[in-house]
């Protein structure tokens, strides 16, 4: 008897395991959209997988991650559609020999389209009779979620296709993105309403693709390219022709795409976007080569996965190793503590980096790190870079056994000294020491005079920090009462710019209500929330007196929010400080604005055009604006339709016909916004 048969490889065991880790990986990617590993990491592990499988063909399970792409389902709320042709991944390598491997082996003198890989989400367009009837996220990957009124905001996609050569049905298939100024611009805001940032662009489309408030989708602004046409008896003989049938349709194809004859040129591709790319307004991961003759896709055909007749070639993440020399902690304007790698500066896609954030102690603890370590930087589809983790440590090396004790937080602010206080479902620990911690008093004061809030020029971080370090400024109300002569009296201040800071001073009087709201710096009423609200409480006498619950109410506004405004109003120190603003004359009343009272026409752009019977130019702006869309004055391709009266001028009539923009009567708009 063979002693060793019942001893299970532990290969097995291992093939278990990674099936564990890459089905959770999947899930924390593509429904709750937090994902755990790098894409480096995902795939090394999925290649590892599939190894281990066939070297084990008895173990097969047609459940595994490399039998099924991961899924994004699970969302509440959108209707679920099976796919009319599965929507396959594809193939991928990081080494650019494995591509010049897959290009020679393809039969001679096939033609090979070249791509930028976009790193968003793909969508998959349906459109009958030439009009855009769903729009389905890959799901997994056998169906998915129809989320076309979202989609419906993005401008370059079209609703309808007014040419009489489109066939009665065809699928585009694309990629949703969210461009790399959309992307900074909606963290910068989510920093300042304390909400989790978005790790990347693709993480942050694949967020907004699945709200439930197209009119919140349309302010952030996704976009999509376009790179795949499927369906019946379509023009064309090759991948080349449909795409150029499509931009001509009016899609949004990109530019980069190059028909290739041979390896050469095929690498010289990669070698130019593989710098160039860092100038597009979108992030990209890699390059897709597909065979262009559709014949040939055909003979080629698919796995279970992914069609033979693509490939991608990712480039690789910029990573780096350098030394952590220290951990500090900064405490921020709402008393977050926050822990900041200080590196050895390493040089990385061309910036020198030394310093990174660790997030919050959870971060730390999950890397594993120290100072005296070794750690990975990486900047791949982020800007900021991070650190992914550390290499192994030499413990004979180490001759201070208590460096390799777990690191301690802090539980003191590093700044006043006050014990920190850690919020129960919270990562953060907090300087509860509002009033009397530095960086809280001077961070706060520097959200209040900043130019989305009250505006206030001449008095930037510098000058706030020596009038705090003079006695000048404690806090907000402060400002109210500076003096000409104590500002001049200052070095570096002159009569000139103390008067300019005055002038800003008095102009911020001017202010109005929902900004003044902004300004007061309440824990995570950020710019628009504060908007919201100040349009449902025109007085702040009003929304003093407000409960939580009355506040919920709000669009926007949580629980979380809603006791965080109750708590600001409850603060004898808070009140005093509004008691004194207001004497000096700010704006604590505003008009309510009407609020929309539908989502119908959310995201979209209408130009008014000619004269009417049953209602006012006015009255038609504002039924636009109460249904979530925008009134605009001049037609262009954003344009999504025109309310068309009498009389209409020719030149705006002729410019809707060139592009494709439909008229809507006053009969069709009215039964359009119905109830
Ligand atoms: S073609 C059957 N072309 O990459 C092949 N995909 O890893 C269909 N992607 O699911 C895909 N840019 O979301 C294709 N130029 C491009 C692409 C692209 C990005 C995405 C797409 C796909 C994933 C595969």
């Amino acid at each position: 008897m063979d002693l060793f048969s019942e001893i299970e490889a532990p290969e097995r065991e291992e093939l278990r395991a990674l099936r564990k880790e890459l089905e959770e990986a999947n899930y924390k990617y593509y429904v709750l959209n937090m994902p755990t590993l790098s894409d480096r990491e995902f795939d090394e592990k999925m290649h590892r997988l599939q190894t281990l499988e066939a070297q084990f063909p008895d173990m097969f399970d047609p459940k595994s991650p490399t039998q099924h792409v991961g899924s994004d389902l699970g969302k509440k709320g959108f209707e679920q559609v099976k796919h009319k042709y599965p929507m396959l991944s594809l193939a991928n390598s990081y080494s650019r020999e494995e591509i010049e491997d897959w290009v020679r082996k393809l039969p001679s003198g096939v033609e090979i389209v070249c791509e930028l890989k976009y790193d968003g989400l793909s969508i998959s367009l349906w459109y009958e009779k030439g009009v855009l009837v769903k729009a389905l996220t890959r799901g997994d990957g056998q169906q998915g979620d129809n989320v076309i009124d979202n989609i419906k905001t993005i401008p370059s996609i079209p609703w309808k296709i007014e040419r009489n050569d489109v066939p009665d049905f065809f699928e585009l298939r694309g990629e949703v993105l969210l461009p790399w100024e959309r992307f900074e611009a909606l963290n910068k805001e989510r920093e300042e309403q304390e909400e989790p940032l978005f790790a990347n662009p693709r993480n942050a489309a694949s967020g907004t693709l699945k709200l439930q408030d197209p009119r919140e989708v349309a302010r952030r602004g996704l976009d999509a390219y376009l790179y795949y046409m499927l369906g019946e008896n379509l023009p064309g003989s090759t991948h080349f022709e449909r795409l150029e049938t499509a931009k001509a349709w009016g899609f949004h194809i990109s530019d980069a795409i190059k028909v290739c004859h041979s390896v050469d040129e095929v690498m010289n591709y990669i070698a130019y976007w593989d710098t160039e790319r860092k100038n597009l307004p979108v992030a990209t991961d890699g390059i897709v080569l597909k065979v262009n003759n559709l014949a040939q896709q055909d003979e080629l055909g698919y796995t279970a996965k992914t069609p033979r007749w693509a490939i991608a070639y990712k480039f690789p993440a910029e990573k780096q190793l350098t030394l952590l020399r220290e951990i500090t902690y900064q405490v921020g304007r709402t008393g977050v503590v926050t822990p900041v790698a200080n590196l050895e500066p390493v040089q990385l896609s061309g910036t020198m980096v030394q310093r990174a954030t660790l997030h919050n102690e959870d971060f730390i603890k999950s890397l594993d790190i120290r100072p005296g370590d070794k750690v990975w930087v990486e900047k791949g589809g982020e800007i900021i870079p991070k650190i992914v983790g550390r290499t192994d440590r030499d413990i004979k090396d180490s001759n201070d056994i208590k460096d390799l004790k777990d690191l301690i937080f802090p539980t003191h602010c590093p700044e006043c000294g006050a014990p920190l206080v850690r919020v129960e479902g919270e990562a953060a620990w907090r300087c509860p020491n509002e009033t009397g911690c530095p960086p809280q008093i001077k961070g706060k004061i520097e959200h209040f005079v900043s130019r989305k809030a009250m505006n206030i020029d001449g008095l930037g971080e510098e000058t706030i920090d020596l009038f705090y370090q003079k006695g000048l400024l404690h806090n907000i109300a402060d400002i109210y009462d500076l003096k000409l002569e104590d500002i001049a009296a200052q070095e570096r201040l002159g009569e000139k710019s103390a008067q300019n800071i005055l002038d800003g001073i008095e102009a911020s009087k001017q202010v109005p209500w929902a900004r003044v709201l902004f300004a007061l710096g309440i824990r995570m009423v950020g710019e628009t929330t504060a908007k919201k609200i100040a349009r449902k409480y025109n007085t702040i006498d009003t929304l003093m007196w407000a409960t939580a619950e009355q506040l919920c109410a709000i669009e926007d506004v949580g629980p979380q929010i809603a006791e965080n405004i109750v708590k600001y109003f409850e603060d004898i120190r808070n009140l005093e400080i509004l008691d004194r603003l207001r004497k000096a004359g700010l704006q604590f009343e505003g008009e309510a604005e009407p609020e929309p009272t539908s989502d119908k026409l959310a995201g979209m752009s209408i130009v008014i055009s000619g004269t009417f019977v049953h209602h006012s130019r006015d009255e038609y702006k504002a039924m636009i604006e109460a249904n979530g869309g925008k009134n605009v004055g001049s037609v262009s391709k954003k344009t999504s339709f025109i309310l068309a009266g009498d009389n209409m001028g020719p030149e705006k009539r002729k410019k809707a016909e060139d592009l494709g923009i439909p008229l809507k009567t006053e009969e069709e708009f009215l039964d359009l916004i119905k109830n």
